[in-house]
Parts: structure tokens; sequence; C-alpha cells
């Protein structure tokens, strides 16, 4: 009998085929969705209304990763939720098998080779860098040392006009109290030379915009990450007579979606000069914000775009004087919730609520200014569903297999291997479909700017 390791027992685990190699499981039992290369063999597999991404691997490594991953939902850092790990397996002949780590499939997230299968803008990929600058950075803020930082191993998800990043894979990693200097140098030297090999790859395919240049996308995140360190954990001295400054740090560092739990200040003895450093920081500023407004769970971006709708909805209603999280409840039944439940069911694995949320919002600018008019919210709903909605793909992939077209890919439940009559070649990826759909970002990473913003 093969014994299961876990915090929260699923007794939908308990029948399915252990004793066979993940490799022989039915199909009944898969799924097949988008992922990203692996040395293990990993299927995706149904378990009720679920999917669930099961890792065929050594036991010591399987209880490491099961144990890093739970440290780091503890922490509240985007990661893979794990499950459970299978072990004491033994095959129809009594021959021991691998044990099975298994995770939670995060749903509307996709592997980057997914996302590079067509050409992506440029600015797209820029965006992406920005979300892993954040993922390694929060890790490292509380000590998590990855060791295998490369874009196989990062899930991406839509973020309003931006990415959030999620690890993937944690098996080398190690968890510290305080990373050194030396440490998280070590981290982004191997992030860059994992993701110079990633990046030469797909130049070599042909799959990276010619004005990009993976040597320079290395540098980018190199130095973005350094600047964003410096302004997460950095010291900062100045005249007795600049207090404000210390307002425009913890301002800095909301806007770049962190919130400061602990602020040291020193002063010096005749209180010329004032010395501040951020001792704990803690990522997700505005999704706390709107989680304690409204209960909606979302990404930071969005988070902060919903945010920025309910004060205009607090201004327009005219409700200043109001409690906010009356507004908030207000503007979640009134505003948020019909624009959600006017999308027909058929059409919400597309994006999930607050993206769309998001997008309706930005439909209906568009819409506004060539109407020259204020669109309402839910005429901006309707013509989103039917210009923009319908013709999406779906990304909850949940139910659906990724829509290969014409073609077959060389194993639906594997699509790493590539087409059948191209090896290699992966299926196309659709998110980069409504590239004109999506305005301008604002370049969330953008420090310097910041600085100049904000004094
Ligand atoms: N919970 C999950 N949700 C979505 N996708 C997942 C999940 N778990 C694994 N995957 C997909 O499976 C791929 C392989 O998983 P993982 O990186 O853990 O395997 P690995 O063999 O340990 O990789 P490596 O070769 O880096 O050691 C990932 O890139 C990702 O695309
Ligand atoms: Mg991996």
């Amino acid at each position: 009998m093969p014994r299961i390791l876990s915090a929260k027992p699923d007794s939908r685990l308990i029948p399915l085929p252990w004793e066979l190699p993940l490799t022989e499981w039915p199909t009944d039992y898969l799924v097949a969705l988008p992922r990203g290369i692996s040395r293990h063999v990993v299927r995706f597999i149904k378990v009720g209304n679920d999917v669930y991404a099961a890792k065929e691997v050594i036991e010591a490594a399987a209880v490491h990763e099961y144990r890093m991953l739970q440290e780091l939902a503890r922490e509240n850092t985007p990661a893979v939720e794990p499950l459970a790990v299978i072990t004491d397996r033994r095959g129809m002949g009594g021959q021991p098998l691998d044990p099975v780590l298994v995770t939670r499939h995060l749903d509307f997230s996709l592997p980057y080779r997914s996302l590079f299968s067509q050409s992506v803008r440029p600015d797209t990929v820029n965006r992406l860098l920005d979300a892993m600058v954040v993922l390694l950075a929060r890790l490292h803020l509380i000590g998590f040392l990855w060791l295998d930082v490369s874009l196989s191993n990062i899930l991406f998800r839509r973020d309003a006009g931006e990415f959030a990043a999620y690890l993937v894979d944690a098996e080398t990693a190690e968890l510290h109290d305080v990373l050194t200097r030396g440490q998280r140098e070590h981290d982004l030297m191997i992030a860059v030379t994992n993701l110079f090999g990633e990046f030469s790859d797909l130049e070599a395919g042909q799959l990276l915009d010619e004005s990009l240049d993976p040597l320079t996308l290395v540098d980018t995140i190199s130095a973005r990450y350094r600047d964003l360190w410096a302004e997460l954990t950095g010291v900062e001295e100045f005249s007795g007579t600049e207090l404000d400054r210390i307002e425009s740090r913890v301002r800095r560092l909301n806007a770049l979606g962190f919130d400061v739990a602990e602020l040291d200040i020193t002063t010096s003895p005749d209180g010329s000069t004032v010395r501040i450093q951020p001792k704990v920081v803690d990522a997700g500023h505005h999704t706390r914000r709107l989680m304690r407004l409204t209960g909606l769970d979302v990404e930071e971006n969005q988070a902060r775009r919903l945010l920025n709708d309910l004060d205009t909805f607090r201004f327009r209603t005219n409700q200043q004087q109001l409690d906010e999280s009356l507004v908030a409840h207000q503007w979640l039944t009134q505003s948020f919730e019909p624009v959600v439940t006017a999308v027909p069911a058929h059409l919400r694995g597309k994006r999930d609520a607050a993206q769309i949320f998001h997008e309706v919002l930005d439909y209906r600018w568009y819409a506004s200014q060539r109407e020259n008019r204020e669109v309402p919210m839910l005429d901006a709903a309707d013509g989103y569903i039917r210009d923009v909605l319908e013709g999406l793909p779906d990304e909850a992939m949940n139910s659906r297999p990724l829509a290969e077209g014409s073609r077959q890919l060389a194993n639906p439940f594997d699509p790493s291997q590539g087409f059948a009559d191209e090896e290699g070649a992966m299926p196309d990826d659709p998110w980069e479909v409504d590239a004109a759909e999506v305005p301008e970002p604002t370049g969330m990473l953008d420090i310097a700017a910041l600085r100049r913003a904000g004094g």
C-alpha cells in the first residue's frame, strides 16, 4: 500500500493507480495542458473537478520540495501549492516505484514556452522580466535561496497590464534566516546563466523578437533586481530638515507593491542627520488592502486597478465622507459583481474575474474616447464580451486541452515533447492575441521614475 504524506489529506487521491509509473497512467486520469520542460515525469491529473500536477521524483527530493513549498505558502509567497507526497509505491510486479509529489495546478497560468511559442512583443518580455525580478526579490526577502532560477521553473499569470510570476520547482531550494549578499548574488548568477541559455534557445528557434538580445535581457534582470533590492532594503541618509523623505520612501515602497512592517530610523546626536532603513517589508500592499475592504483575493496589480476604480466610484457617488469599507461593499455589489456575472458561464474559463474587470475598464476607456461620452460599465461589459472575450482562447485550461489547431501533439499529455510532425516545435499559445487591447503599461519597476515623482 502506498503512503500519503499530507497536511490536508484528500481522500480522492487514495484510489488513483499509484501502482503504475506515471507514464503508464490511462488517459482517463489525465488532462492535456501546456507545461514547461522538465527532467522528471510530470503529468496533470484529474481529481474530481480539480486538476493536480503529479511529479515522479526520488523520495528525499519529493519530501524536501513538499516542505519548501509549504514554507512558501506559509510566507504568502507566490508558488504552487503542495498537496501530498505519495511514497512506498510498488509496481504490479512488486518492484519499487519513485514517490510522486502532488501540487495543485495553478489556474490561469502558463509556462514561458507557451508564451514564446509565437512572436511576443518586446514590451511583454519586459513585463515578464519585471515579474521574475519581483519573485526573486520576494523569495530572498524571506531567506529563500532558490538555486535553480530558470524560465522553466516559473509560471506566469496575467496581472492587470502586468504579469505575476510563481515558483514551480523548489527541489534545490534552501531556507535560511537571512541571506547574505554573496548568497543572493550566487542565486542571481544562476538565474542569469539559465536564462541566458533559455533566451538563446528561443533566439535560435526564431521565437525571440529581433530587437531582443539574450545578453541585454539578462543584464536587465540583474540591474532591475539590484535596483529593487536597494529600494526594499537600502539605507538612506539625509539631513534633519528633510524628514519628508521618510514618507517618500514608504510611498515608493507602496507603489512597488510592498508594505513597510518595520522601518529603522536613527538620528545623529545633534539631530543634523537621519538614517532610515526598512527592516521588514511585506509584498502585497494593494492585494491586502483590497482583501480587507472587499474580501476579493487577486494579484497585486489587479488589486491596484480595482482600488483605483473603487476610489473613482467613491468620488462619483459623492461619498468621500463615508467609511471606506461601506463604500467598498457598494462598489462590490453595484459595480464589480454585475460585470463579472454578465459574462456567460461558457466564457468564464478565458480570464479570471479580476482580470475581466480590469479589461472591461480598459475597454470602457477606449469606447468612451471613441464615442465621446462616458460609456456605462454594463454597456462596456457587453461590448467587451462581444468584441474581445468571445474571440479569446481559454486560459483557465482546467477542462479543455490546449488548442492545437489541426496539428497533432507528439504526446497530448506531455506538450513539452512538441508536435508529432516537427520535433521540438511547440503548440501555439494565445497570450498575445489581444495585444492591441492592452494599453501601454506604466513600467512597474521604474524605480528611478518613482524617485523623481516622490522626491
Ligand atoms: N502545480 C502546477 N501547476 C501548473 N504547472 C505545473 C505545476 N507543477 C508542474 N507544472 C509544470 O510542469 C513543469 C515541470 O515541473 P517541475 O519544474 O517541477 O519539474 P522538474 O522535472 O523538477 O524540472 P527540472 O528539470 O527543472 O528539475 C513546470 O515547468 C510547469 O510547467
Ligand atoms: Mg523544473
